[in-house]
């Protein structure tokens, strides 16, 4: 692990007095995926059938930047709602946690929704985990501007896989914000093993605010997920940009297609990318680990998975990881929901 401190001179802001404020620390620590987990999964994913890559590999830099456009996407409703929906509850969800909280932030990459709740929660310590390290040391910098009291430590690493404090967090009622959904990009098993890895996480009496995507009709939720832009065919694409890029592969990104659809049983909405033709693609051109993959026309590479849950419905997967509803807060159309819980997992 690599930790820095960043030595943030702000000497060109001012604050409404017109003084200089204070230099602030930002601690980086760098616990980064390795090249060769990203290479054995995506050989891995691309040899079994029906190939799949899991979502995490779509936010490399210009991934991340995709899906920031996205978010502001007519589409794409889930961003602007939850934004509504903190925005109008933060007061209470501020009453209900109290001040002085260590707040972790897992795929904090972008520090966006954060800044809502930073006034009235004023926690001791704000600690975002993102696998993206240019974006979220960026967001991290953007964030010390907009909120000098704050004392940042931003951690870059794959909370999917690992869930553990950096070494130097102050410590403070624990609360995980873990916001946008993105809890729907697991399956609800591995969203049980998650959540509880968060359970143990903030531990006894901690809280986690969590932002969830409500079940609604078809026709909107694909329409979210296959936009009239094509940002979103964009960004599933990208994937075999950084794929060519980083493993020196050889795939024709006009001889895939963007496919989004809603499976209304499982309460999921599919990512594919469609071959459009037979085709065979080759990783590792020019080494000993060169690999090659057949493709029939119309086969997929299922990209991504986000499930949609009623409240109900997540409500008891959550229990099954050890949390109690505390709050629920949604919009008035019904289309998302933001759920406070507390921890209920006995001590051992
Ligand atoms: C990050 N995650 C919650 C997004 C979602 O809605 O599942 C990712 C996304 N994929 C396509 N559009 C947005």
């Amino acid at each position: 692990m690599t930790i820095s401190t960043l030595e943030f001179n702000r000497s060109w802001i001012t604050d409404q007095k017109d003084h200089l404020v204070n230099t602030q620390k930002i601690q980086f620590y760098d616990l980064h995926t390795t090249r060769n987990e990203f290479e054995s999964d995506i050989l891995k994913g691309l040899a079994q059938r029906p190939a799949a890559i899991p979502p995490k590999y779509f936010y490399d830099s210009k991934g991340s930047e995709l899906f920031d456009a996205i978010t502001e996407l007519p589409e794409y409703y889930p961003t602007r709602t939850e934004i509504g929906i903190l925005t109008a509850n933060a007061a209470d969800i501020a009453k209900r946690i109290g001040t002085g909280s260590l707040l972790v932030e897992p795929g904090g990459g972008s520090c966006a929704k954060v800044h809502i709740l930073l006034e009235g929660l004023k926690p001791q310590a704000y600690v975002p985990m993102d696998i993206s390290k240019d974006h979220l040391r960026l967001a991290a910098e953007d964030l010390a501007i907009a909120f000098p009291w704050l004392e940042i430590h931003a951690a870059c690493t794959d909370y999917s896989r690992e869930m553990r404090l950096p070494p130097n967090a102050p410590k403070g009622t624990h609360v995980a914000f873990f916001p946008g959904s993105s809890i729907g990009n697991f399956n609800p098993e591995d969203a049980v093993v998650f959540l509880t890895s968060i359970a143990e996480l903030v531990g006894s009496e901690g809280y986690l605010l969590i932002g969830v995507d409500l079940k609604k009709d078809k026709s909107i939720l694909e329409a979210a997920y296959d936009d009239a832009q094509g940002v979103t065919a964009e960004f599933n694409l990208n994937l075999l940009t950084r794929i060519n890029r980083e493993l020196k592969g050889d795939f024709d990104l006009t001889a895939w297609q963007h496919k989004a659809l809603y499976d209304e049983q499982r309460g999921r909405i599919e990512m594919h990318l469609i071959s459009s033709a037979e085709q065979t693609v080759t990783l590792n051109r020019g080494s000993l680990n060169r690999a090659s993959f057949c493709f029939r026309q119309g086969e997929s590479i299922h990209t991504e998975n986000s499930y949609k849950y009623s409240t109900e419905e997540f409500i008891s997967l959550a229990a099954q990881a050890g949390f109690e509803s505390d709050a629920l807060w949604c919009d008035d159309e019904q289309l998302f929901s933001v759920h406070l819980f507390r921890q209920c997992l006995s001590e051992t």
